[in-house]
């Protein structure tokens, strides 16, 4: 790197304009091709170094031969280059620092920790329920969000037309008015359509449990959500009585709550179960005495049951024949039970979660609570 020595032919004004300017523009087109570190020392040295610096060298060759009355305007000139050339250095300084910053690895910087993820609170509640049907010999089904009538309503024995579709308001698919009631597509209301499509693919016996997220039309409020979770259940075999679905529920609320909750059952009422149950269980806030979460009962309704109505097993029994699969759900040999119950309250419960709406905010300062 070496800048040409200009000639300085004369003292005058103009003469002395051209020469800086070019000795400026030299500097600065240097300056542009510095790559930092030692690149920066010799540009210092070669222009501003105490011995062979070219400032010191002109300046002490001209301002020697310069007449009188053009010094003050010479050292003006060589003052000026030198604040130019000194600034150039900085600003190259400075350049080569933050690309440094940029693409060194400084060793010595505390890591930069990766966020991990974490379960979701739904995600790890129906893992849980899973679990404990899984540990009683249960294998986990999965069926489709988009469903159509058949599975969600008329398999299960909600005919068209009756009165008990009302009690689940369904978010239909658009544009499916030309097809047959059965085929049109809807968002399932609920799990037990699996209950259908897993007896069609496989014979009895059959235990299975199926998580999944359903839908309903219903308004958001603190306690509803258009889009929830439920596990469901399915145990079918011969000589399966209501005391087993008694037994095996009342088995998964102790493994989900504690040993000490209790099970009540009630009579009510699905299309797809008969006879029809809802279980309670002893609020797991009071103990059963009665506090505001159970509203003063001492016990929570947590989830519908029942034994596996005779209508749905022929319902499987004709679709299958159409399919060319033999009808083996034969009523007079086979019975079963059938339960689902409602994963955003349990979490909600086990968790001390107000609102519904909070499992589905994506908000991280809430999430992180459970990581
Ligand atoms: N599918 C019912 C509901 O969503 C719950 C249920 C499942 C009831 C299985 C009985 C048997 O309300």
């Amino acid at each position: 790197m070496s800048a040409a020595i200009p000639e300085l032919r004369q003292f005058d004004e103009a003469e002395l304009d051209r020469v800086f300017a070019r000795l400026e523009a030299d500097a600065a087109a240097q300056a542009r091709m510095l790559t930092g570190g030692e690149s920066l020392e010799a540009f210092r040295l070669q222009w501003l170094g105490r011995k062979q610096g070219l400032l010191g060298q002109l300046s002490a060759a001209w301002l020697k031969s310069a007449p009188t009355e053009a010094k003050p305007s010479l050292g003006v000139r060589f003052n000026r280059l030198k604040a130019q050339i000194e600034s150039l250095l900085e600003e190259s300084r400075q350049q080569d620092q933050a690309g440094s910053q940029a693409s060194g690895l400084d060793v010595t910087l505390p890591g930069a920790a990766p966020r991990v993820g974490a379960e979701h609170p739904l995600v790890k509640t129906m893992a849980e329920i899973v679990g404990v049907f899984q540990r009683m010999g249960y294998s986990v089904g999965l069926g489709p969000e988009v469903e159509t009538d058949f599975y969600n309503f008329e398999a299960l024995n909600f005919p068209p037309n009756h009165p008990a579709r009302d009690t689940q308001d369904t978010l239909v698919i658009a544009g499916q008015e030309r097809k047959p009631l059965r085929e049109r597509l809807l968002m399932r209301t609920h799990t037990s359509p699996v209950q259908i499509r897993s007896m069609l693919e496989q014979a009895p016996p059959l235990r299975l449990v199926i998580p999944g997220k359903v839908h309903r039309n219903d308004a958001a409020d603190a306690t509803h959500s258009p889009v929830f979770h439920q596990v469901e259940g399915l145990c079918v075999d011969t000589q399966i009585t209501f005391s087993d679905l008694k037994g095996t529920l009342d088995h998964a609320m102790k493994a989900l709550f504690g040993s000490a909750v209790k099970t009540r059952f009630f009579p009510s009422f699905f299309p797809f179960t008969e006879p029809s149950a809802d279980v309670q269980i002893s609020c797991i806030f009071c103990g059963g005495k009665g506090c505001r979460k159970c509203k003063h009962s001492g016990w929570i309704e947590l989830l519908g049951c029942g034994m596996v109505d005779p209508a749905v097993f022929e319902a499987v029994n004709q679709r299958r024949s159409e399919l060319g699969r033999e009808p083996v759900y034969d009523t007079r040999k086979i019975s079963g039970f059938a339960f689902g119950m409602g994963v955003d309250r349990i979490a909600m419960m086990k968790y001390g979660i107000g609102d519904i709406g909070l499992l589905y905010s994506g908000d991280l300062r809430f999430l992180e609570q459970f990581a």
